[in-house]
C-alpha cells in the first residue's frame, strides 16, 4: 500500500503563508497572478559555470578538505585545481589537478521501490549536476588556493581556505541556528554580519533547518546566494533538521521510509559515521578539529538509540580538550510546542552520554528563539538553590526570520529538569562565535548588527568540572516581543508562493 506522505513542519510555519494574508493586504489581482507563476530567477538556474560552491570537511581536516559545486546537467569531466596560496600573482602556475565525481539527482520526484513521489516545487527547475572533490595530502594549518570548473574552461575564481591546525593552536568557529525563512530577504544580513565579525572562523556549524522545504531548489538557491563566497572559504558543517526532512515518506505508524532532501548529499560532501545505518550517512558525523571534537547528530533520521551509542563511542575514543555536540532539536525547550516530537526520549538517551563524557557545550536550533542554560549537579531547584558542579552548557539559537515566543513557564521547565536557563530572547536572530584557546572556550552570541547579546567563558581544569564565567554584554537578560516588535510581524510568507496541491 502506498504510504501516506507527511511533511513535518515547524508548528506555525506551515507553508501556506501566501494564503494567510489579510484581505486588506491582498495585492492587485494582476500582480498576484504574476507572483504565483513558477519562475526560475537567474541566480537559481544552473549553467555551465560552477555555482553553489561550498567547502566541507569530509576527511581529516588537518590534511584535507572537500569542495562541492553545481552546474547544468550536460557538464562532463569537471575538475578542480589546488595550489599553496602564495603572495605572488600567478599562484595558478604549478597548481595540481584533481578530477571530480558527479551526481545528477532527480529533483522532480523521490522514488521508493516502484512508487514515485513528485516534488512539485521543482517542476520548472532544469536538471542540475553536482560535482565534488576531496583535496588530500595537505599540510596542517596552511592556506591553500583552489578553483573548480564546470564545462571545459568554465572556471570559478580562486578561493582560499586554511587546513585545520594541530592541537594547541587557538581558533574560532561560527554557529547558526535555523536560517529557514527569509532566505532571500532577511537571513543574508545575519550570515554576512557573522563573516564580518569573524572572517577568520575556521568552520561554521548550521544546526539544521537551513531551508524550509528541504528538496525545494529555490530555497537552496537563496541559501547559497546568501552565503555567496563565504562558504567557498570557510568550511560548512551542516546538519539536517525537520525541514530537511520536509519531503519525508513515512509509513502509517510514522516510521521513516525515506526521508532526506534529495539535494542534501549531492551538495554537501560530509563524513560518514562508522557503524550506523546507511540512512544516517552524511547526517551523523564527527570530526576532530585542533583541540576540539565536534559530533553532529540527526534528530530526524531515526535510530536514535544507535546514534547515542555511536556518540558514546566517539566521545570515549577522543582525547580532545573540548567536546562539542550539535543537533537540531533541543534537549531543553523554552517554547510552546504545538505537536509532540520526542524530546523526552532524546533527552533520556543523550543526557547520560553527555554527562559521562563531560561534553562542554551542545549547540541546537528548532525553537526559533534564544536560550542558554546548563545542567548542574547541585540542588536542582528552585533557581536560588542551584550551583553544584557545572555539567553541560546548552544553547538554542535561530538565525532566520521566523520567531516563536518563549512559554510562560519556559524558565521553570529548565529547573524541573535539573538545569538552569540563564538567558532567553524572542524575536532576535543571532549568530555565535566560539573561540577555543587551550583550556579556555569563549562564547559570544551577537545580533545582526553585531551587538553582543550573550557571552561567557568556560575554563577547564584537569581534576574538576568546568568553571563558567559570565561576561558583560549590551543587553538585558531577556528580550521579548513586547520590547522588540509584535509576534505577528515575524511570520513569513514563502516567496514565491508554492505550487498548489502540496
Ligand atoms: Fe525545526
Amino acid at each position: 500500500m502506498r504510504a501516506p506522505r507527511s511533511g513535518f513542519v515547524c508548528g506555525l510555519s506551515v507553508a501556506v503563508g501566501a494564503f494567510a494574508m489579510s484581505a486588506a493586504a491582498q495585492p492587485p489581482a494582476q500582480a498576484q497572478a504574476q507572483a504565483t507563476e513558477p519562475s526560475t530567477p537567474p541566480w537559481q538556474a544552473a549553467t555551465p559555470w560552477p555555482d553553489r560552491i561550498v567547502v566541507t570537511l569530509e576527511q581529516d581536516p588537518e590534511s584535507s578538505f572537500s569542495v562541492s559545486w553545481r552546474t547544468s546537467a550536460e557538464v562532463e569531466q569537471p575538475r578542480a585545481e589546488i595550489v599553496l596560496a602564495g603572495d605572488h600573482s600567478r599562484i595558478d602556475i604549478g597548481a595540481a589537478r584533481v578530477d571530480a565525481s558527479t551526481e545528477r539527482p532527480d529533483l522532480t520526484a523521490k522514488r521508493v521501490g516502484d512508487e514515485e513521489y513528485p516534488l512539485r516545487w521543482n517542476d520548472h527547475v532544469a536538471q542540475p549536476a553536482y560535482h565534488s572533490v576531496t583535496f588530500t595530502g595537505l599540510e596542517p594549518d596552511t592556506l591553500y588556493a583552489y578553483r573548480v570548473m564546470g564545462a571545459e574552461g568554465h572556471w570559478s575564481e580562486w578561493f582560499q581556505t586554511r587546513t585545520a591546525p594541530a592541537a594547541g593552536t587557538p581558533f574560532r568557529f561560527l554557529y547558526f541556528g535555523d536560517a529557514q525563512d527569509g532566505l532571500s530577504s532577511h537571513w543574508p544580513r545575519v550570515v554576512r554580519a557573522a563573516f564580518a565579525a569573524a572572517p577568520d572562523a575556521r568552520f561554521a556549524i548550521h544546526a539544521g533547518d537551513l531551508v524550509n522545504i528541504g528538496s525545494r531548489d529555490f530555497e537552496w538557491a537563496a541559501w547559497f546566494k546568501s552565503v555567496g563566497f563565504i562558504h567557498g572559504m570557510i568550511p560548512a558543517l551542516p546538519l539536517p533538521g525537520n525541514h530537511e526532512y520536509f519531503d519525508a515518506i513515512r509509513a502509517e505508524d510514522g516510521s521513516l521510509i525515506d526521508g532526506l532532501s534529495v539535494l542534501w548529499r549531492p551538495q554537501f560532501a560530509l563524513p560518514r559515521a562508522e557503524g550506523l545505518p546507511e540512512a544516517l550517512s552524511e547526517t551523523v558525523y564527527t570530526l576532530r578539529y585542533g583541540d576540539t571534537q565536534v559530533a553532529a547528530l540527526d534528530t530526524m533520521g531515526g535510530h536514535f538509540e544507535q546514534q547515542a551509542a555511536w556518540l558514546d563511542r566517539v566521545l570515549a575514543e577522543s582525547d580532545a580538550t573540548w567536546k562539542v555536540v550539535t543537533m537540531h532539536h533541543p534537549l531543553f525547550e523554552m517554547v510552546e510546542r504545538p505537536y509532540y516530537d520526542g524530546t523526552p526520549e532524546r533527552r533520556d538517551a543523550l543526557l547520560p552520554v553527555l554527562e559521562r563524557h563531560g561534553v562542554d557545550i551542545v549547540l541546537q536550533g528548532h525553537d526559533h528563539s534564544y536560550g542558554r542554560g546548563a545542567t548542574w549537579s547541585g540542588p536542582r531547584s528552585p533557581r536560588a538553590a542551584r550551583r553544584g558542579e557545572l555539567g553541560t552548557v546548552f544553547v538554542t539559537s535561530s538565525s532566520g526570520a521566523k520567531m516563536y515566543g518563549i512559554a510562560e513557564d519556559g524558565w521553570q521547565r529548565f529547573d524541573e529538569l535539573g538545569a538552569v536557563l540563564e538567558r532567553a530572547a524572542e524575536n532576535t536572530p543571532f549568530f555565535q562565535v566560539v573561540s577555543i584557546d587551550g583550556d579556555t572556550l569563549t562564547y559570544e552570541a551577537r545580533t545582526a548588527t553585531g551587538r553582543l547579546y550573550d557571552a561567557f567563558r568556560l575554563r577547564r581544569s584537569d581534576d574538576g568540572p568546568n568553571r563558567l564565567e559570565e561576561l558583560p554584554t549590551e543587553f538585558d537578560q531577556e528580550r521579548r516581543f513586547d520590547n522588540t516588535a509584535p509576534y505577528e510581524s515575524t511570520r513569513f510568507d514563502t516567496v514565491p508562493p508554492l505550487p498548489q496541491g502540496r
